[in-house]
């Protein structure tokens, strides 16, 4: 830990934004900080003058260290989620994300799941040998197999599938049994009759929303507000360490949580410092209004 650097306490901590790379500025903080970790970092690009540039056959080496400051600020009862996708380079995907999770788990983390953002908005498009990206992984990593996971925040309503699967069950729908595929997903059908809403899948049907953000490459709200509200509790501590125009900030501080914040670059520090101070000032005029 850098000793010239102030060092927050979890009493002290409050919801802002750094400018700097993440692997400096999370020396501030103590060890077991954050309940959750949600960001999409740099892409890797060949083209490294970007700003975003990392290479692709180096992304793995330059992500780690920073990875390693993530697990020391994580609580262990946190999650870590990852959006990112692999480019496609020369022709063929890269396998740098594949070889970041086997590295991450070398690291000490779990690879506990993967859930799909399916850009439900994604217009068609074609490539010699490809068809248009209309998804991205969220890698979801953990420091223990026991963790904080809220799911009944993230229910969704049954749904028309409903109506139909639920009018005839046969004998395996009404007791839990494991699949005959022996995938060993138990259940049990009827469980669900009567209910109006059911648990989701690990896929998120979420449209893309790049147009008012001034950032090429913002998430969705909906995608880390999913996550905050899947993996912590109100008063929570989230973290993102490569903010850009601070999505997850107004996700996590518009429901309540503590918010930090780190971009790189001072362009996008500001952006998000504003939408910090935006969605303060939001929460402040309906507290007054509700008063
Ligand atoms: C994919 S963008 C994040 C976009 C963000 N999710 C949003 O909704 O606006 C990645 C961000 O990481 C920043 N960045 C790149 N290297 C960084 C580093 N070492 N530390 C902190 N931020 C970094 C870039 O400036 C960029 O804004």
């Amino acid at each position: 830990m850098n000793a010239a650097l102030p060092l927050h306490t979890l009493s002290t901590m409050r919801s802002e934004v750094h400018e700097g790379d993440c692997l400096n500025v999370l020396k501030q903080y103590p060890d077991a900080s954050f309940d959750l970790i949600v960001t999409s970092p740099p892409y890797a690009d060949q083209r490294a003058s970007t700003y975003e540039g990392v290479r692709p056959d180096r992304y793995v080496e330059w992500f780690l260290p920073r990875a390693a400051e993530f697990l020391r600020v994580l609580k262990p009862t946190g999650s870590f989620v990852l959006n990112i996708k692999e480019k496609a380079v020369n022709g063929e995907r890269h396998t740098y994300v594949l070889e970041l999770i086997l590295a991450l788990r070398q690291q000490g983390w779990l690879w506990t799941e993967e859930y799909i953002w399916h850009k439900r908005n994604s217009f068609p498009g074609k490539w010699p040998n490809r068809f248009r990206d209309a998804w991205e992984r969220c890698l979801h990593f953990t420091k223990q197999r026991k963790f904080k996971m809220n799911q009944d925040a993230v229910m969704v309503p049954m749904g028309d599938w409903a109506q139909t699967r639920l009018k005839s069950l046969g004998k395996n729908d009404v007791v839990r049994y494991d699949s005959q595929v022996g995938n060993a997903f138990a259940k049990n059908i009827a469980n669900w009759q009567g209910r109006t809403m059911a648990y989701p899948t690990n896929v998120l049907h979420l449209a893309t929303e790049c147009g008012n953000k001034n950032h090429s490459a913002a998430f969705p709200v909906t995608l880390p507000k999913w996550f905050i509200d899947l993996f912590t509790d109100p008063g929570d501590a989230v973290l993102d360490p490569f903010v850009g125009s601070g999505t997850t900030i107004e996700a996590a501080v518009g429901g309540g949580r503590t918010a930090v914040g780190i971009d790189l670059s001072p362009e996008f520090a500001i952006l998000a410092r504003q939408q910090l101070k935006s969605v303060q000032g939001a929460l402040a005029f309906t507290e007054k209004s509700n008063a």
